[in-house]
This record gives structure tokens, sequence and C-alpha cells, in this order.
């Protein structure tokens, strides 16, 4: 059961394959946009002319950054006219893949420099779990299903590979695992952010009642993970060591860091937000009938998330690329035996960052 701290995981699929099949990051990244745009009229925006800094926290490969950092944009633009220099900085791991990331911030038609020659985007591989930027830089943050990867994974998953299914001691791992990496990924956020700052996370979500939407996904994909070990295309201690760092939370938990003092690391709660987010896959379905492309772009959504990280205890590279296809095709073959939607949840927070003499606590104790 001990830690195992991968460098690369939760990283997605290369050669642009992530871009090409997150559509349901970008339907809750959709959902937080009215969020987004509400941080970037209510920051406080510095007198003077330096530049205004938003950050784009696990903005993998680029393509889903482009219509929030958009909006943010237009919305500090509205405030602070068309002179004033904007820059935007996207991080993501150092394996992410930044050649897709470049070249849809220099190509793609949607980009937001299009038409804005005083934006200048910037992009830097290093761990959000870190210090990413020095203190009191960032105006406006945004963090768009990202944030559900842990830092480390805690323990091993007996008989499967997402957090989710564990229970007993392995799930209190999971938990404890989670809770320091949130209050972490928010202390450094905090000291990041420059004082009437926004940060905006967006995160694939539990339910009430501990529902994500994924179960059946994950469900059939574990169950091809053991035939695969029983027709030898991965050795036991390979699928033993499959996990998903992975980890979505509950609003409960999500607001428990700021549960005592009413804020936290001088950030307080603007807002946080449960949507029920439509599986827009299955919608087409429904329109179009067509059984093949739905179960082909659902076992593609999961192969460019969540393959990678469990391809990452097969040492041979040769063998990883087998293991992807293998699994893709006999997950769009299960799929298709049993179609069904993958309606899920999505939380979005809103946080600001007060000067410490304006919390809660200091104002009580004043
Ligand atoms: C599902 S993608 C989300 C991409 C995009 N923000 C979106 O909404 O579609 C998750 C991204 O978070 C990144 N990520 C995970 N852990 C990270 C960490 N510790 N530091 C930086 N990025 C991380 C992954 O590498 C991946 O690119």
């Amino acid at each position: 059961m001990a830690a195992r701290t991968i460098s690369t995981h939760g990283v997605m699929e290369g050669g642009g394959s992530y871009n090409l099949h997150a559509r349901i990051p970008a339907g809750g990244g959709n959902l937080a946009l009215p969020y987004l745009e509400g941080a970037a009229r209510s920051l406080a925006v510095r007198p003077g002319a330096d530049p205004l800094f938003i950050a784009d926290y696990g903005a993998s490969q680029g393509k889903n950054s482009l219509a929030p950092m958009r909006a943010a944009i237009r919305c500090l633009r509205g405030r602070v006219g068309n002179e004033r220099a904007v820059m935007v900085v996207h991080v993501d791991q150092h394996a992410n893949d930044f050649n897709t990331l470049f070249a849809v911030l220099n190509n793609d038609s949607e980009r937001y420099s299009v038409d804005d020659p005083n934006v200048f985007p910037f992009a830097v591989g290093r761990s959000f779990y870190e210090n990413v930027f020095p203190p009191e830089q960032v105006d406006l943050g945004w963090c768009s299903y990202a944030a559900v990867w842990l830092r480390q994974i805690p323990a091993l998953i007996p008989g499967h590979f997402v957090s989710i299914a564990c229970t007993g001691d392995v799930r209190a791992a999971f938990d404890l695992q989670a809770a320091d990496d949130w209050r972490l990924f928010l202390s450094l956020r905090a000291r990041e952010l420059r004082t009437g700052g926004r940060l905006v996370v967006v995160l694939p979500g539990l339910s009430d009642e501990g529902v994500t939407g994924f179960e059946p996904l994950f469900n059939s994909a574990n169950e091809i993970l053991g035939e695969m070990v029983d027709e030898r295309v991965v050795g036991a201690d390979e699928r033993k060591r499959m996990v998903l760092g992975a980890y979505p939370r509950r609003r409960a938990q999500l607001l428990e860091p700021f549960a005592r003092e009413g804020q936290f690391q001088s950030l307080s709660v603007e807002c946080c937000e449960l949507f029920e987010l439509p599986d827009a896959v299955w919608t087409d379905y429904q329109l179009d009938g067509n059984l093949e492309s739905l179960c082909s772009r659902q076992a593609a959504f999961f192969r460019a998330i969540f393959v990678p990280s469990l391809a990452a205890s097969i040492s041979d590279a040769g063998r990883r690329v087998a293991f992807a296809d293998r699994m893709e095709q006999k997950l769009k073959r299960r799929l298709c035996e049993r179609p069904v939607p993958f309606h899920s949840f999505v939380q979005t927070m809103v946080l600001g960052k007060q000067s410490p003499a304006f919390t809660p606590l200091a104002r009580s104790s004043a």
C-alpha cells in the first residue's frame, strides 16, 4: 500500500488526442463560464498600466481553454479598454503535450489572441502542487477538470482502479490524500493570487448521493482489465498497479477548509454550485441513432483521459500502445452491447482573495 508518486499521472493522451475527445470537460467548463465572467467583472483591477495576469491551471492541450480565456478577456476589456496588456499563462505537468497546446494557441481559428494584439499567451510545465508563480501575481485563475487529480496515489485499489470504488483503509487513504491535496492547492493559489483577485475552480464532482455518473464506464473498463489479465495482454502485477489518481469530491469536502473561520489562507468562497451535465454524445445518439459513433466516441474519451495513467504501470512503450488500442477496442464493443449515457456532475467554485485585514476572523476579533 505504499504511496506511488508518478510524475506523469493524470497526463492526457498526446498527439492532440485529448483535444479531439474531451467533449465532457468542455461541457463542464461551459457551464461555469457565467461564473468566470462574474469573477472577471468583480475582481479588483489594479490602477496603472501593468499587465493583467490570467492563469489557466491544468490546461492540457488547450482547446477547452479557448472559450473560457476569451470570455474572461472580453470581460476584462470591458473594464480596462483594449490597450492594457493581458498575459495568459497555461500551466500543466511537464509531460503534457505542449506541442499541441502551442499549435492551438497559434493556429486555432477560435484562439483568443486572433483579434487582440495586446493579449500574450505563455505556457509553464510545472505541477500546480508547487508554487507556479511568485506571490501576488495572478489577477484571475481558472482551473477546470484538473484539480480532481491528486498529487500522488496513496494506495493500490484491490479489484478496481478508481477511488470511488474503494472502501475501508484504502478509501481512508484516498480521503486523506484528497483533503491534504485540496488544502495544498488552495494554499498555493492563495499565495499566487493578488489581493482582490479571483480563482474559479471547475471539477467533475460527486452528487450529494455520492454518484459521479461515470460508474458504468469505470465498471466496464474494470471488467475488461480482468479479461486482459486472463488473455495475458497485461501481467497481474501490472494490473495491480493500475490506479487512477483522480478523486471527485463532494461539495462538503470542497468547503471543509473554509468551515472553521469562514475563510482559508485569505480566500473566501463566493459560490459553490453543483450542476448536472447531460452527456452531449448521448444527445447526439438520441438524434441520429448511430450506435457505432456513440460507442466509438465514449471509448475514445476513456482512452484520451484515463488510459495513459493506467498504462503507466507497463514499462515497455510498445506494449503501452498495444494496451491502449486493445482497451479502446474492447470498451467500444462492451459499450455497444449495453449503451448507456454518462450524465455527470460538475462542481463550480469561485474564490476571492481578501486582504487579511478584511477577513471575517479579523473583523470579528477587531
Ligand atoms: C482533464 S484535463 C483538463 C484540461 C482542461 N482544463 C479542460 O477543462 O478540458 C486535466 C489536466 O490537468 C493536468 N494536471 C493534472 N495534475 C496536474 C498537476 N499536478 N499540475 C498541473 N497540471 C495537472 C493534466 O496533466 C491534464 O492536462
